[in-house]
């Protein structure tokens, strides 16, 4: 039987869009094996999560080096060894050196939690707090590719969900959340089964093959 391919998730806190991960891998949603798990903090949940279903972990907190350079070298290295194919970030709270994105060139995913480019650029709940701000009526979460220039990358899925008059940034949060643990599962195998590609460095085109996500949306 071929092996499946090996994933590698970087997480900085909760962790609940790793546990979807973990989920659809459990359940055959997602064809792939979680091969590593990497925190830039230590005593985060999501190593919790990670370590109750024996996923291996690692922690790379950047105070540990001596630049954002070595910091990057130690993740490539740390993923390389786990002969990670594809990168998952969920939740990680850094931006990475350019090394590392050349080293997994079109192959590290990220899920925010607006419908970019609206409400690039921060942490959560930034997006979502700003998207009530601004009196939008829908809102959503995006998967990309990571590239050098931030929550810029050539998007591969969007989901979205209405704003209620009443909602609060926390109810806000929690629904876009929802959403993003399907929208990530679905965008991860999508790429992982050859469906997205990359046009021009700037956009994704999808070819619908089944299980690829196209459902997603709902
Ligand atoms: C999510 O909202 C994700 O979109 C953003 O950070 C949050 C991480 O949540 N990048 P969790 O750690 O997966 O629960």
């Amino acid at each position: 039987m071929k092996a499946l391919p090996r994933i590698g998730v970087l997480v900085s806190g909760r962790g609940s869009n790793l546990a979807a991960l973990i989920s659809a891998c459990a359940c055959g949603d997602l064809p792939a094996q979680i091969a590593l798990v990497i925190s830039s903090k230590p005593d985060v949940p999501a190593l919790a999560i990670a370590a109750t279903t024996g996923i291996p972990t690692r922690v790379v907190a950047p105070k540990s080096y001596a630049s954002r350079q070595a910091e990057g070298a130690a993740i490539v290295a740390a993923l390389q060894e786990a002969g990670v194919e594809l990168v998952v970030l969920a939740g990680y709270a850094r931006l990475f050196d350019p090394g590392v994105i050349a080293a997994y060139r079109w192959r590290i995913i990220n899920i925010h939690p607006s419908l970019l480019p609206a409400f690039a650029g921060s942490m959560a709940p930034g997006p979502q707090a700003a998207a009530l701000a601004a009196g939008v009526k829908f809102a959503g979460c995006t998967t990309h590719f990571v590239t050098e220039a931030t929550d810029a990358g050539p998007i591969i899925d969007q989901a979205v969900v209405p704003v209620r008059d009443d909602d609060t940034v926390a109810s806000l949060a929690d629904r876009i959340l929802a959403a993003e643990h399907r929208l990530l599962p679905a965008s991860v195998a999508a790429v992982l089964a050859g469906a997205v590609t990359v046009i021009d460095g700037r956009r994704t085109q999808r070819r619908v093959t089944q299980g690829s996500g196209a459902d997603a949306r709902d």
